[in-house]
């Protein structure tokens, strides 16, 4: 989703700004743009649709040299995706703006700033905030009070930041539901909606809270929260261990991280086991105080975490002894729903700042919860800052907007989790020692997943003239058929459903024709018997199959069949061993359909708006 930067130096910083864009197009964008104040105190900007490489060409054609300055990736909800639709807005000539989030009342605004003789040159809700903040700047002469003004009229959610040719050495910024990130430099400052944006430049960054308002110079910063008051807040060094930026040796990032599984899981699971089970710091301090009594689970996520969630259902309530519902968070925002005595609320992000998960989170404080856990990869994102307890998946930076080790990683906490409620609700000892070992395994079953890109690869040849296709599953499987089929229509365009096998026959199977390849996952597990008639069903009507099955289940390839063999594993950690072959089969699908991997059109990394 957009992507913010800006910096004000002595230096010029039209590169900053467009190194910062670069390393944000992992979010999904679909135009680009930067401003600057030059040397004249003139405002000037280059936007175009498209690609930041084409926003930087233009820009070498036309260099922009100004020592402060601000930059925007935007995703279009307010107007078509054209130039004067990007940002930064402009009002007057003075004043220029990026927004992250969507302004709810932009409409009422719009009247009441055109009866005042502006004039807008874009659709976008933005444009509003720029001749809002300019209107109050000249009733109230200071840049700073005039976007305090300004933020108080706006409903809805903003992550801004305003430069004013009247204050030409100030960016002022302000956050209210779209994170934004302060990066503290050495006589020069930074803003992004990312730390990764920043990380060229500065490791230290303030993350600012709901409803703060900054002012930043080259050497200062001040910070007033909702009410106005001065506030302090804390300098964190960033542990982003890697550089993200880069793919290495790899063709796109998410290629880089289906190969990183192994070890980010290895990442995971570090100093949070013992021999014989989880401990409770893995969830944060004092964890136990909260999970030794929960007698219900309630998940909330969306898409690819959503299926983690679905995963988790199966493990909690068939060995944690719990029980536990899964909900979209989008729907459960917005309805009224039943809080058993007891619940933890959990919360599932890769980004922590998902704008419906957050929604529910938030929501969850009203409704009587014991508690909540985010389980989560952004250590310094909103959910892990606003829930009880955190369990950080560890996997690193994930720049492919199709999730892969984000999902890996939070189905290897959510089964630390099953152990961690488990263990409080007569979860046997033995069993919990099986997980363990199970868990300990899995970085290395993990690895002999991903050794199977090659057999994928070819397999993946069948697909380049489909259109259609079916995933089934049974069981903790069938979260893991739907999680296939979103990462194949995502990425390649074929259009993707699953099933849970034993549906096959309420309907699906009337789709079912030589044209309509059908995906199977089948490790080995207590319904393969069951799974292998479903099997039969699809081939009696002559439809083209490809099981990805465990060597010991005794699928044969034939005319009908194509059978690939998934190293064995135990049952308990099969779905995140199958998730892999199901990754690589997508994304070498959309390599042969040539559609764009790592920032799939229409879609967004980090969807923080509803
Ligand atoms: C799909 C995908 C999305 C995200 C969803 C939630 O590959 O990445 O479905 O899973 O937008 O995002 P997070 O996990 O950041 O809350």
């Amino acid at each position: 989703m957009c992507g913010i930067v800006g910096a004000t130096s002595e230096r010029r910083v039209a590169g900053i700004l467009l190194e910062g864009l670069k390393r944000l197009e992992y979010r999904g964008y679909d135009s680009a743009g930067v401003a600057v104040i030059d040397a004249n105190n003139e405002l000037k900007s280059v936007r175009r649709t498209g690609k930041v490489q084409e926003l930087k060409d233009a820009i070498a054609q036309n260099p922009l040299d100004g020592t402060i300055g601000i930059a925007h990736t935007r995703w279009a909800t307010h107007g078509g995706v054209t130039e004067a639709n990007a940002h930064p807005h402009r009002s007057e000539d003075e004043i220029a703006v990026v927004h992250n989030g969507i302004i709810e009342n932009h409409e009422r605004l719009r009247e009441e700033l055109k009866a005042e003789g502006y004039v807008f040159n874009s659709q976008t809700d933005t444009e509003v905030i720029a001749h809002l903040i300019h209107h109050e700047r000249k009733t109230k002469g200071d840049l700073l009070d005039a976007v305090k003004s300004a933020v108080r009229q706006l409903e809805g959610a903003y992550g801004t930041v305003v430069m004013d040719t009247k204050h030409p050495e100030r960016l002022v910024v302000a956050r209210s539901g779209s994170p934004l990130v302060i990066g503290v430099g050495i006589g020069e400052n930074f803003v992004a909606s990312d730390q990764l944006a920043l990380l060229p430049v500065t490791r230290q960054f303030i993350y600012l809270e709901e409803g703060d308002v900054a002012d930043i110079n080259r050497t200062d910063i001040a910070i007033y929260d909702t009410e106005g008051n001065s506030v302090e807040r804390e300098v964190v060094e960033s542990d982003v261990s890697y550089d993200a930026g880069g793919k290495g040796q790899y063709r796109h990032f998410m290629l880089k991280e289906i190969y990183e599984q192994p070890i980010a899981v290895r990442n995971t699971l570090e100093g949070r086991l013992s021999e014989t089970t989880v401990l409770d710091n893995a969830f944060g301090e004092n964890a136990a105080e909260i999970l030794k009594d929960i007698e219900h689970v309630q998940i909330v996520a969306c898409g690819t975490s959503y299926h983690a969630g679905m995963v988790a259902r199966y493990w909690l309530e068939s060995m944690a002894n719990v029980s536990c519902n899964i909900e979209i968070a989008s729907e459960f925002r917005y309805r009224k729903s039943y809080v058993h005595p007891n619940s933890l609320l959990v919360t599932i992000s890769q980004s922590g700042e998902t704008a419906d998960t957050l929604a529910a989170l938030r929501l969850s404080k009203e409704l009587g919860y014991k508690g909540s856990l985010t389980i989560c990869n952004v250590g310094s994102s909103s959910m892990v800052r606003e829930s009880d307890l955190a369990f950080l998946t560890r996997a690193g930076a994930e720049i492919g907007v199709a999730s892969t080790k984000a999902f890996t990683t939070q189905l290897t906490g959510l089964l630390m989790l099953t152990l961690g409620i488990g263990k409080y609700r007569g979860m046997p000892e033995q069993q919990q020692e099986a997980v363990v070992h199970a868990l300990q395994a899995l970085p290395t079953k993990l690895e002999e997943a991903v050794a199977l890109a090659d057999e994928i690869e070819e397999l993946a040849q069948d697909f380049a003239n489909k259109d259609h296709s079916l995933f089934l599953g049974r069981g903790n499987q069938y979260p893991i058929a739907m999680e296939g089929a979103l990462k194949l229509k995502e990425i390649s365009y074929i259009h993707a459903e699953a099933y849970a096998a034993g549906e096959l026959k309420h309907g699906p199977l009337a789709l079912i024709d030589e044209e309509m390849p059908v995906i199977v996952v089948a490790p080995n597990n207590d319904l393969l018997e069951k799974l292998k008639s479903n099997v039969e069903e699809v081939r009696a009507r002559g439809g083209l199959m490809y099981v990805f099955a465990d060597k010991n289940a005794h699928f044969k390839s034939d005319d009908t069949m194509n059978v690939l063999n998934v190293c064995h594993c135990d049952e308990v950690i099969a779905p995140i061993v199958y998730t892999v072959p199901l990754q690589l089969l997508s994304y070498y699908v959309a390599l042969i359909k040539g559609t764009d991997v790592d920032q799939p059109r229409n879609l967004a990394k980090s969807v923080t708006v509803e």
